[in-house]
């Protein structure tokens, strides 16, 4: 969708108009409607359609390279509702959770509507800082901790093995739950990251939450949490599935055709070529315009660049600057849970094709340079 005033919006994570596959919903919706007995439009399954879980452990099993089971899968309608979700089951307001510093800042929201207190842990380059926890864990048992393992919103970093190790070792000794959030495992490009933190899953103390949205379209509010039989089965015990069987039931089954029809496996490839070219565009596009004014790391992978200004700059107020030169981009204290990272900025490549990257990281670099 193009913004009437000529603004290039970097703030945007979602996918650009090109890449929402209408045809492809068509054909899925068309197969399996046409052979649709009136019992499909009854209530569903409350884990979540058993053939869904079925092509989704499989399609899983062989993207993520890692044994997926259909048992250990519960449908959601994505991540967000999965969040609200887990945090429903999970949490009493008035709980400590930790989660990453910086890190998806929509998820504020959601913890606060729990009631929820939230401490942030430090993220680098290899994710999630494990002394800090630990020092933090000293202090206080979290009721869950929320991290995004991998291409990391809105840094873009991803964890290494051996700290998902510690992280899941942990969660164990503490007694804590991690709700990972792997939302873009599948968006690599340059290689795959190391295993999801659902690999871990039978150890009974970590949810993985896993969505189509940013693998097929996010106006599905289709997903799915990936968990050990024990958590699953909490999952399950709620009122609302009690009440109205599983979340998303018809449109699960069309996504099963798609998967079946060897839709989603082509439509991901897609995305991941066009994203990569995207990356590399921004990428030199940063290099050629703003190389001596910001620092940051080309992303492997998920949506976004994490731009790190002088310390002296902040960009909530460089945004207001920019927008007059028809650019945006997301403050780096957004993402923060103490109102830090004011000289970060986040630039989302997924939104915009080649040539609105190239202009829109032009004139960034013109009002850096000015
Ligand atoms: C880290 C993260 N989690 C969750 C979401 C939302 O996912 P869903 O559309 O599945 O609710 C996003 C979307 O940008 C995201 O970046």
């Amino acid at each position: 969708m193009k913004d009437p005033s000529g603004t290039i919006n970097f703030e945007i994570g979602q996918p650009s108009a090109d890449l929402l596959p209408v045809d492809l919903i068509r054909l899925a919706a068309d197969n399996y409607l046409s052979t649709a007995e009136s019992i499909e439009l009854n209530y569903g399954d409350k884990q979540g359609d058993p053939r869904f879980r079925e092509t989704l452990a499989v399609f899983l099993g062989r993207a993520y390279g890692e044994k997926v089971t259909a048992q250990s899968l519960f449908v959601t309608a994505g991540n967000s509702q999965a969040l609200d979700f887990v945090c429903t089951q999970f949490t009493r307001p008035g709980d400590t959770i930790f989660i990453e510093e910086p890190t998806y800042y929509l998820v504020f929201q959601i913890l606060a509507d729990h009631g929820l207190n939230v401490v942030g842990i430090p993220v680098d380059e290899s994710g999630i800082n494990i002394d800090r926890l630990e020092t933090e864990l000293a202090k206080r048992r979290p009721a869950l901790l929320y991290t995004i393992p991998s291409f990391h919103n809105p840094s873009g970093f991803t964890m290494s093995a051996e700290r998902r190790k510690q992280l899941v070792a942990l969660s164990q000794q503490h007694g804590f739950l991690i709700v990972a959030d792997e939302v873009y495992h599948l968006l690599s490009y340059y290689g795959d990251p190391p295993c999801t933190l659902g690999s871990f899953a039978e150890s009974g103390t970590i949810l993985s939450l896993g969505s189509f949205s940013k693998i097929l379209a996010p106006g599905l509010r289709l997903g799915w949490i990936q968990g050990s039989a024990g958590l699953v089965e909490r999952l399950v015990d709620s009122g609302v599935i009690n009440s109205g069987g599983s979340f998303n039931h018809l449109t699960s089954n069309i996504v099963r055709r798609a998967i079946e029809m060897g839709l989603q496996e082509r439509h991901l490839e897609r995305l991941r070529d066009t994203y990569h070219r995207r990356v590399e565009i921004m990428d030199a596009a940063l290099h050629r315009h703003l190389e001596d004014c910001v620092s940051w790391r080309r992303p492997d992978g998920g949506y976004y660049f994490w731009l790190e200004l002088a310390e002296s700059i902040d960009a909530t107020v460089l945004r207001g600057r920019a927008v007059k030169r028809r650019v945006s981009f997301q403050p780096g204290e957004n993402f923060s849970s103490c109102g830090g990272l004011r000289n970060y900025a986040r630039l989302s490549f997924a939104y915009h094709d080649d040539a609105a990257i190239r202009e829109g990281v032009a004139r960034l670099g013109a009002l850096l340079q000015a």
